[in-house]
């Protein structure tokens, strides 16, 4: 298709897993990820499976504040502009507030939170001249409703979600040619698990997990079909119109219920 692709988080999990599907698709990427041989070995793997297809790294902390800016500039000194901005790029905590590392819960928001929203309004700047583009956020099942255990975690992907949810009602009413597609993945054993600490988590191996090709294949689909959110598996797009029937108490206990399960300390 010849569109220019930034992923960022693109060196492993659903990042990769979506660059695939880009790749084969015949679009050239770009994919933003911390320094790291992962996101070179990620890069090679698609060069290797799709030898046709250009593939720029760019090692990058997303969480400095300058991050977004040095990465679109790097972007255009190589000539390329961004068609489709992916933002994937996140991580997560868990754990009590009050015994989560603030240092980690702020670099948290700087990336799930900061880095996306910069992001998007530089590919906005650029999309708008062209009144075309697609802008993929990568939310959560989390962004639904308040998670005690991952409440900071889930605060920021409720902010990734109304807002993707907003700009596509923004972006529609002025019949814009830019596309916003809000993903929300249910709960996938990737490398997001261990960063979390997560590994003794039962979220994972209950009715709530999933695969991250099944994730990555839902989300092509919304991408093709320009949808304005996907919620990948058969169940879980009942849980929103099913939780807003119950009292929302409802819902903060049953993902507090889930999510207390083996928790640390
Ligand atoms: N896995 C789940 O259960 C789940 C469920 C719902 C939503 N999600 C969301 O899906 C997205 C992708 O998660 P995943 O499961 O694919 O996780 P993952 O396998 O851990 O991948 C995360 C990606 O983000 C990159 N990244 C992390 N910190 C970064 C930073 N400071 N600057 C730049 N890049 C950074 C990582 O780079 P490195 O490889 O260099 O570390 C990696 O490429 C996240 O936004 C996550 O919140 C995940």
């Amino acid at each position: 298709m010849n569109q220019t692709v930034l992923i960022t988080g693109g060196s492993r999990g659903i990042g990769l897993a979506l660059a695939r599907h880009f790749a084969r698709a015949g679009d050239r990427l770009i994919l933003a990820a911390l320094p790291d041989p992962e996101l070179e070995h990620a890069a090679q793997s698609l060069k290797d499976a799709f030898p046709d297809v250009q593939v720029l790294t760019y090692p990058v902390d997303l969480t400095t504040p300058d991050a977004p800016q040095r990465l679109w500039s790097f972007v255009h000194e190589h000539q390329w502009h961004v068609d489709v901005l992916v933002n994937n790029a996140g991580f997560g905590t868990w754990g009590e507030v009050p015994r989560i590392d603030v240092e980690q819960e702020l670099r948290m928001i700087d990336l799930n939170i900061r880095a996306v929203y910069s992001l998007t309004r530089l590919a906005l700047d650029t999309m708008q001249t062209r009144d075309s583009g697609h802008i993929i956020f990568i939310a959560s099942i989390a962004a639904f409703q308040p998670n005690p255990y991952m409440a900071t975690y889930g605060a920021t992907k409720a902010f990734i979600r109304n807002f993707g949810m907003a700009l596509y009602h923004e972006l529609k009413a002025k019949r814009s040619g830019i596309r916003v597609t809000t993903v929300c993945p249910p709960a996938i054993p990737t490398a997001f698990r261990e960063v979390a600490g997560m590994h003794r988590s039962t979220l994972y191996s209950g009715w709530l997990s999933s695969d991250v090709e099944t994730v990555a294949r839902a989300t092509w689909k919304g991408y093709l079909r320009k949808s304005r959110q996907v919620i990948p598996t058969w169940y879980l797009p009942l849980i929103n119109p099913i939780s807003r029937l119950l009292p929302e108490q409802f819902s903060i206990w049953l993902s507090r219920q889930t999510l207390r399960q083996n928790l640390p300390g």
